[in-house]
């Protein structure tokens, strides 16, 4: 496993990637380095906290000559036992360890190779939340569980149904970890399919989220709620409200209430849920308090 996973670090630092992320990197670096970067390779690698060794490898050289690795400009004395040749293992790796490495050529001293590492975590599943108060936009916001120690980017998109086409979920403000779906359609009753996914170095996870708008909807309070004997009933209210007024096209898209309500001398509230207009609680209320609706 640990080995399969190096191979795949190895790879990575050598490949495609790494020389995206360098190159974006160089432009925002500082002169020494820009100097450097004319003479000497950089690279910039990426290995995971988790894994028991991490390599770092010099280009080949002459089998005569030695090297001899530093980190941030000094050379460590245990790492002489943790040299395979060229190359420089770091075990049980920590946060402690990033930096900037260099091999030099023994003899000379010159620089053959510097290497930023960086160490980290590839980001887990976002943990994904919608909400609406209306049928004007869905808004999402996420988070992730473990923090990675590198920059990690998310991908936002949203598709209608399980088969519409993709589009962007805009993530108005920057850094917020927030998007939102407007323009929505309200007489459709398939769900909004929001895909985010994190992207770093070391991996991208991706949560596929469901939404229901009908779930996730917190709408305004019930108005005109009214409490009423009912005619030869005596054991029974009624209870009576209407829908709140922001809320559109009722008929469409009925509401679920949540009463909540307690019987005279008894501590204990009792909830309800309800779909239509009237409550006939089989036990005889004094409605002690009135019954409070809420929005769910
Ligand atoms: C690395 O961690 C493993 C497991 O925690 C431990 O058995 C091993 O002794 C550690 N090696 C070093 C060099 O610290
Ligand atoms: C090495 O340099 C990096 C970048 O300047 C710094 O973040 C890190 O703390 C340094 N590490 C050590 C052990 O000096
Ligand atoms: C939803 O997001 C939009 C745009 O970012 C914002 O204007 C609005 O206030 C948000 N609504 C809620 C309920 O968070
Ligand atoms: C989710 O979004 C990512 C990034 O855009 C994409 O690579 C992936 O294919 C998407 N997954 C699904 C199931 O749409
Ligand atoms: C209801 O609660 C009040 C205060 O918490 C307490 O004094 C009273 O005895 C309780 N009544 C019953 C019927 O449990």
């Amino acid at each position: 496993m640990a080995s399969f996973w190096l191979l795949g670090l190895l790879m990575l630092s050598d490949g495609f990637l790494s020389s995206c992320l360098a190159s974006r990197e160089d432009v925002a670096c500082c002169g020494q380095d820009a100097v450097l970067a004319t003479t000497v390779p950089v690279r910039h690698q990426y290995a995971d906290l988790g894994w028991p060794e991490v390599v770092l490898s010099c280009p080949a050289l002459k089998a005569t000559s030695h090297v001899e690795w530093r980190m941030n400009g000094t050379s460590a004395a245990g790492w002489t036992e943790a040299r395979e040749g060229d190359h420089l293992v770091l075990l049980n790796a920590s946060l402690a360890d990033d930096g900037e490495y260099t091999c030099h050529d023994a003899a000379t001293g010159q620089i053959l190779q510097k290497i930023h590492l960086k160490l980290g975590y590839p980001p887990d599943k976002p943990v994904v939340q919608c909400r609406s108060i209306s049928y004007a936009a869905i808004n999402c916001s996420w988070c992730l569980e473990t923090e990675t120690h590198l920059a990690t980017s998310f991908i936002s998109t949203y598709r209608h149904g399980l088969e519409g086409e993709a589009y962007e979920c805009p993530q108005s403000v920057p850094m917020a970890n927030v998007c939102s779906i407007t323009n929505l359609q309200l007489f459709s009753t398939d769900p909004y399919m929001l895909n985010v996914t994190a992207i770093n170095p070391l991996g991208t996870a991706t949560t596929l989220s469901f939404i229901f708008l009908d779930q996730i909807i917190k709408p305004d309070p019930p108005e005109d709620v009214k409490v009423s004997p009912i005619n030869k009933e005596r054991k029974k209210l009624l209870l009576t409200w209407k829908p709140p007024g922001s809320w559109l096209l009722p008929e469409y898209f009925p509401l679920k209430y949540s009463i909540k309500y307690s019987v005279d001398g008894s501590n204990n509230s009792k909830r309800v849920d309800n779909r239509g207009n009237i409550l006939h609680p089989d036990r005889h209320p004094s409605w002690s308090n009135l019954p409070r609706p809420s929005g769910r």
